[in-house]
């Protein structure tokens, strides 16, 4: 699996932020939660939106939409208007301080 330095330091992202980027030509949203770092699609899987600026509650990133709400952790949605997961990737802490995705 390639992994793709995003160039972001970590410590530039704050708690409940959302940063997009795009990583081999794919449009991902990094996502900042009690401390944590995930990356998921930036795509709604409702009606395509995207996903940047949404609202982070504790694990959970709402769409700006219309509103679904999705687990960082598994990109499970909540609710009933999509049952379509978000793709989920691995993020991880490089030793020079950026955030590397694990791309597939
Ligand atoms: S487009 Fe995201 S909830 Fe409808």
């Amino acid at each position: 699996m390639p992994t793709t330095d995003t160039l972001i330091p970590a410590t530039n992202i704050t708690d409940s932020q959302t940063v997009p980027v795009t990583l081999n030509g794919k449009n991902i949203l990094i996502c900042k939660a009690n401390g944590d770092f995930y990356a998921v699609d930036n795509m709604c899987t409702h009606q395509r939106a995207e996903l940047t600026g949404g609202r982070i509650r504790n694990c959970f990133l709402a769409c700006p939409l219309h509103g679904v709400r999705f687990d960082l952790r598994t990109g499970k949605p909540m609710g009933e208007l999509t049952r379509v997961p978000l793709k989920t990737y691995d993020v991880r802490l490089a030793d020079n301080g950026n955030l590397q995705i694990e791309l597939d």
